[in-house]
């Protein structure tokens, strides 16, 4: 197979499986912003299906499905890129498809059981059957076990694919990464009823996720996106990628203990949390300088534009969502003021768009480039690519409208509820009632829906790009820097 002609080859047994993936991943993601809709109506009219689907139920089912598709789409890039690095075929296609459909199972289980049992006592049935009341991650615990049991099964058959193939820098770092992930989703089924130990081990896997293991897996599938998308030097990325590695840990490590200022941990974590989490921007930047280095001395040359637009949103997004964004409220003495309210969810959405939901779509419209045939993607599509840019650009200012309308909310409660009633319970209602917090409520949902235009068109278009073009892809890069096509 040759990267400059169209092909009608079928897909490889890693593709295929990723192909799996990535569908289930976008379908997630529509349920999510359809809930998340609904938890933004509920702030506006709170009866809305009071009793019936509660904001308890429908903020959880949103950010559930949310951390199930990034990681769905995390796990189909993966699959994507592993044949073309280890130059092997994927070792257990079959165990892998197995593993899809279990893993896919339990998750619509999970969703119904929530749908169905909304409210209850807490105790230990509630905790194996129905949920762990963990944010983020409440699947129940038999579910616990079932994603242990199935990341363990992803983790072999990316590993014994490098190991019968070939390693690189990008797959050492991967394969080191995907034992960190898995190994800290552990701490989070540890069960205590003391409330401080309980969110002390739960932040190890929220926190070391997104601030530490899953830094580093984007790091790797944007060092491998680079290459595909531009013809990046493979030396350069690699170089990038173990100094950005290095920046991420000895920064994100320590920097947890920004969740540990008020929950009684002991009070050294004041220092220590707001000194490491301080210098949790600076790799993003070092991402920010990468990718426009490597854009820049390719001239934005890519046979996929839609994928090369989303990993520069990517770059773009990481830093401002999670860097500037994190490090606005990272210092005891603002987090103060600041902490739990609408600041919060201003970072929280920035960041998991900005860093997570980017990158993904980039890698599945590389995807579905592949799936076209090998097509060109790039300037001169039939359609003049206006779905793509429409879509970017709704789903890009829709997610940046709602989070400046959350960051002037988060303002007047600092304001209000924190600085001047002093954190009392009169203060908490005071600040929700006060003008600005009620017109950012509705700025929010205005962006909500131009969220959901944006996304509409994402499907649309994922549907249809590529499909009347009849111009192959055109090599991106030097023959003795180009990695080799999957076998
Ligand atoms: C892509 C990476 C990141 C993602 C996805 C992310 C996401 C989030 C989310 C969802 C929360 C809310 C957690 C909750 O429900 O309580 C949160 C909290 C927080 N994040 Fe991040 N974050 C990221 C990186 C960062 C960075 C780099 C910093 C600092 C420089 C930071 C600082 C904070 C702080 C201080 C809080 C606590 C807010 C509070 O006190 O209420 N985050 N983050
Ligand atoms: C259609 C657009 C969306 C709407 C209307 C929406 C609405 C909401 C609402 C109302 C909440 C609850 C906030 C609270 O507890 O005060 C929430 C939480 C959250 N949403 Fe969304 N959302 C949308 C899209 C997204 C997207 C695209 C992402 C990321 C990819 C996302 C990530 C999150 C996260 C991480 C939280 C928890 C934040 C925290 O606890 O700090 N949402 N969303
Ligand atoms: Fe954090």
């Amino acid at each position: 197979m040759n990267d400059t002609q169209l092909t009608t080859a079928p897909m490889s047994a890693g593709q295929k499986v990723a192909m799996h993936y990535f569908v289930a991943a976008m379908v997630l993601f529509l349920a999510q912003l359809l809930f998340g809709m609904i938890s933004g109506m509920q702030y506006l009219m709170p009866d809305l299906f009071f009793n019936q689907l509660d904001f308890s139920v429908t903020r959880m089912v949103h950010i559930n499905a949310m951390v199930v598709w990034l990681l769905f789409g995390f796990m189909g890039a993966v699959y994507w890129l592993v044949e073309d690095e280890a130059q092997m075929e994927l070792v257990g296609a079959k165990l892998a498809m197995i593993n899809f459909w279990v893993l896919t199972s339990a998750v619509a289980v999970v969703v119904v059981v929530y749908l169905f049992v909304q409210i209850g006592p807490g105790e230990l049935k509630s905790i194996w059957l129905i949920n762990e009341g963990r944010e983020y991650i409440e699947a129940p615990r038999w579910a616990d076990f079932g994603i242990v049991v199935c990341v363990l099964v992803f983790f072999y058959n990316i590993a014994a694919t490098f190991m019968k193939g070939k390693w690189s820098g990008i797959s050492g770092v991967l394969v080191l990464d995907l034992v960190a992930l898995a190994g800290l989703y552990l701490a989070g089924m540890y069960f205590t009823p003391n409330i401080s130990v309980d969110q002390h081990w739960w932040w190890w896997v929220i926190h070391l996720w997104v601030e530490a293991t899953w830094e580093v897996l984007v790091g790797c599938i944007m060092a491998w996106g680079l290459i595909k998308t531009l013809g990046a030097s493979r030396r350069i990325v690699t170089t990038w990628l173990y100094i950005e590695v290095a920046m991420m840990f000895g920064s994100g490590i320590l920097g947890l203990g920004h969740h540990y200022f008020w929950i009684g941990t002991p009070e050294y974590w004041l220092t220590v949390g707001g000194f490491f989490s301080a210098l949790e921007p600076i790799p993003l930047v070092a991402m920010v300088v990468h990718a426009v280095y490597d854009s820049g001395r390719h001239g934005f040359k890519s046979s996929n534009h839609p994928a090369l637009a989303w990993l520069i949103a990517h770059a773009f997004g990481n830093f401002f969502g999670a860097g500037v964004w994190g490090f606005m409220h990272t210092l005891p003495q603002i987090n103060l003021y600041t902490h739990g309210t609408q600041w919060t969810p201003s970072h929280g959405h920035l960041a998991f768009f900005g860093a997570y939901a980017t990158i993904n779509i980039a890698i599945i419209y590389l995807a579905i480039q592949r799936a076209r045939g090998n097509v060109w993607m790039s300037s001169g599509l039939a359609d003049n690519g206006w779905k793509w840019k429409w879509s970017l650009a709704l789903l890009n200012i829709g997610v940046l409208g709602m989070t400046m309308a959350m960051l002037i909310a988060g303002y007047e409660q600092s304001f209000v509820e924190r600085a001047l009633e002093g954190s009392t319970w009169s203060g908490y209602f005071q600040a929700q009632q006060a003008p600005w917090f009620v017109q950012s409520m509705h700025w929010r949902m205005i962006f909500g829906w131009v969220t959901s235009i944006g996304i509409v068109l994402l499907f649309w278009d994922m549907l249809t790009i590529g499909k009347k073009e009849t111009r192959a892809i055109q090599a991106v890069s030097a023959p003795h820097e180009m990695a080799a096509t999957p076998a």
